[in-house]
């Protein structure tokens, strides 16, 4: 995260109130109303999400214990309890109002719109589930998910947790090479995906990524792939292997009994980048994760039930495992699914969406609002104002820290000075929410993420895990297990230990965010404590950019940072040497297309450094250490002050201060 923002974070002053007409009907209403949730869930966690889990999840067989930390770190929520979670999305709603309210609006790219209703997604996920059924799917299976948004991608899901089948959904905007790594490292059988997308008016191939990722080899467990047609264009057939959902729909009953699962089973794994070259892959259970989906959709979206809910991120990422696909339809909500781009067929879409399907609730990324301030002063008929926005209620923002700045224009220009911002603070492994104001009970401070939920004990300690006081910077940890809590690295708990409960701070969740507390009680987040990098809300281990890099025939040694950047919060900075002299003019800008040409296959698009510096050597300690810090400043383009005493080799910093 750039200075600019940490300095901004620590002098804001501004606090605005909880709207009034917020307050008033909010599920969660009154400052004293969530401190004595926090208090009775302090008191008595037990009783408090024992209370949770009986009122919101409907269970086929009941738990009478809710908690076991006998193996701890490894919590056990609700262990001999049953449910199935589709069950708790869909079947749940049928003999109610809900049944025939729709649960989808999804907006195509091309901007037809197509509603489903929640009898009509019942059916189609009863129909889906048959057909996986039918190639021999059952409980344990590990499918794999590489589908663009759509309509089918959330039917994929909730079908395959109607059958007990684990999924894991690989962004699709990831290359065929990172694909193969998740499809071994899951075991999939089964790889569900489509023959391409469109985005952005354009059709773009998808099945290549998996023709290419199965060809690579360690995937003898895959039996079938499934293709959902989408963009109609020709495909590679791989007969005896590849099925077109169509086909393997077609004749399915409407009917499928759900298969009731362990409280404990694993739901979906999800993969995402930690600070070393492997991702890991985050297990969930299955009926922590979705109370917490459902109890935070509840609390800081106050669903009601009229309110049209649109939550713009991919079904790739967490958040729209927990934002779209289980907790709005576990609370019977109408939502809006859109499969394009905010900048097609101009940076308006998203206010035009909002006006159109009056969107109340709408939950985006800080870097979708800066590139869409961007668009607004660059072409002002796209500002928001030239819409009609009077449906929003409650606007969110996730995935990194929101500037004060771009917070202001996110409440005075899209929330018109009376919506509440809501800036979630939460990961992959949390499942949920974990950090946030409500929409009827928080002072709003630009920035910060505010307070805990009920049940959450957040803090911030030095790295013996001794809490700080406010206004002292330091480690992001959570001191008391919750049900929607990561339960495992897949097949690696050892690294799940290691990572999540180092034994220097006593047990706590570490988050791997450095944060502050200020004098209120709110908590400022600061940045990855990691080498983890945060660019345009996605998560991104430099270890895994280098080792890519590494892996070039050309490239000896490479070393990767984070710069600050206006846009996209964090952009990829790549300080590489070949084995071979240092390139210079047009050459050095050909090797430097190359590499980027050879992240994007390797890891995907978003993984493509910003910029790339070549060097004789890198900055190294005479123990031969890379000095990164130093490397941060060389890529923001500051003059180095630090002391370079300790350097190898002092005369490489210039050579390296120069961009391709
Ligand atoms: C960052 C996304 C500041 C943080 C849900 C965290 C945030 C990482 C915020 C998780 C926020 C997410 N303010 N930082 N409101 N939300 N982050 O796993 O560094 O993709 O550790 O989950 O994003 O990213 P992930």
């Amino acid at each position: 995260m750039s200075n600019g923002v940490i300095q901004s974070v620590l002098t804001e002053k501004r606090v605005f109130p909880p709207f009034p007409g917020l307050v008033e009907n909010a599920n969660l209403s009154g400052m004293q109303a969530y401190e004595a949730l926090c208090e009775q869930a302090r008191r008595d966690p037990d009783a408090f999400w024992g209370q949770q889990a009986r009122e919101l999840l409907v269970w086929s067989k009941p738990f009478t214990q809710v908690l076991d930390a006998s193996q701890a770190p490894t919590y056990r929520w609700f262990p001999d309890g049953e449910l199935n979670l589709s069950v708790n999305c869909l079947d749940k709603h049928l003999g109610t109002p809900t049944a025939d309210k729709t649960a989808i609006v999804f907006e195509a790219d091309d901007g037809q719109v197509t509603r489903v209703s929640y009898r009509e997604l019942h059916a189609r996920v009863c129909v889906f589930a048959n057909g996986l059924a039918s190639l021999g799917c059952k409980k344990g299976d590990r499918v794999i998910i590489y589908l663009p948004m759509s309509i089918e991608a959330i039917v994929a899901m909730q079908a395959c947790v109607r059958l007990g089948v684990t999924h894991s959904v690989v962004f699709g905007g990831f290359s065929s090479k990172s694909l193969n790594e998740r499809i071994v490292d899951v075991g999939a059988s089964l790889v569900i995906t489509a023959d391409g997308q469109c985005r952005g008016g354009r059709k773009l191939p998808l099945k290549p990524a998996v023709d290419d990722a199965l060809a690579m080899g360690g995937c003898d467990a895959v039996r079938k792939v499934v293709v959902y047609q989408r963009t109609g264009g020709e495909v590679a057939w791989n007969e005896g292997r590849d099925v077109w959902l169509h086909d393997l729909l077609a004749g399915q009953s409407d009917q499928c009994e759900p298969v009731p699962v362990e409280a404990e089973h694993p739901s979906f794994i999800l993969y995402t980048s930690g600070s070393t070259g492997k991702p890991k892959g985050v297990q969930h259970a299955s009926a922590g994760f979705l109370l917490w989906a459902l109890m935070t959709t509840r609390w800081t979206f106050d669903i009601k039930p009229d309110d049209v809910f649109w939550c713009t991120a991919d079904v790739g990422w967490i958040t729209g495992h927990s934002y779209i696909v289980y907790g709005p339809l576990a609370a019977g909500a109408t939502q809006v699914v859109f499969e394009g781009v905010p900048t097609y067929p101009n940076a308006g879409r998203f206010w035009e969406m909002i006006q159109r399907h009056h969107v109340s609730v709408f939950y985006t990324a800080p870097t979708a609002i800066r590139s869409l301030i961007k668009a607004a002063e660059s072409t002002p008929d796209v500002h928001p104002r030239h819409y009609t926005l009077d449906s929003l209620r409650i606007i969110g923002s996730v995935g990194e820290p929101i500037n004060p700045e771009a917070w202001m224009w996110y409440y005075t220009q899209v929330g018109r000075e009376r919506c509440a911002v809501v800036d979630t603070w939460w990961q992959t492994e949390t499942g949920g929410h974990m950090l946030t104001p409500l929409p009827g009970v928080t002072p709003m401070k630009p920035g910060s993420c505010a307070m805990p939920l009920p049940g959450i004990e957040a803090a911030v300690v030095d790295e013996h895990g001794k809490e700080l006081e406010a206004g002292h910077g330091g480690l992001l940890v959570i001191k008391r297990p919750w049900p929607g809590m990561i339960r495992n690295v897949w097949g690696d708990p050892e690294r799940f230990r290691k990572s999540y409960f180092p034994e220097e701070l006593g047990g706590v969740y570490l988050a791997g965010d450095s944060a502050q507390k200020d004098a209120d009680g709110y908590f400022w987040i600061m940045g990855r404590v990691d080498d983890v990098l945060n660019v345009s809300g996605h998560r991104l281990g430099t270890m895994e950019v280098e080792s890519a890099l590494v892996a070039h025939p050309l490239v000896a040694e490479a070393a990767v940072v984070g710069r600050p950047d206006d846009t996209t919060g964090e952009a990829v900075v790549a300080f590489v040497v070949l084995k071979r002299d240092v390139p210079e003019g047009a050459e050095a800008v050909e090797l430097g297309k190359q590499l980027r040409d050879w992240i994007a296959k390797e890891i995907g698009p978003i993984a493509k450094p910003r910029d790339i510096r070549f060097g004789e050597n890198l900055p190294k300690t005479r123990s031969g250490k890379i000095m990164r810090r130093l490397l941060r400043t060389v890529a923001k383009g500051e003059s180095v002050t630090q002391d370079v005493s300790t350097l190898e080799n002092p005369a490489i910093l210039d050579q390296l201060s120069k961009s391709v």
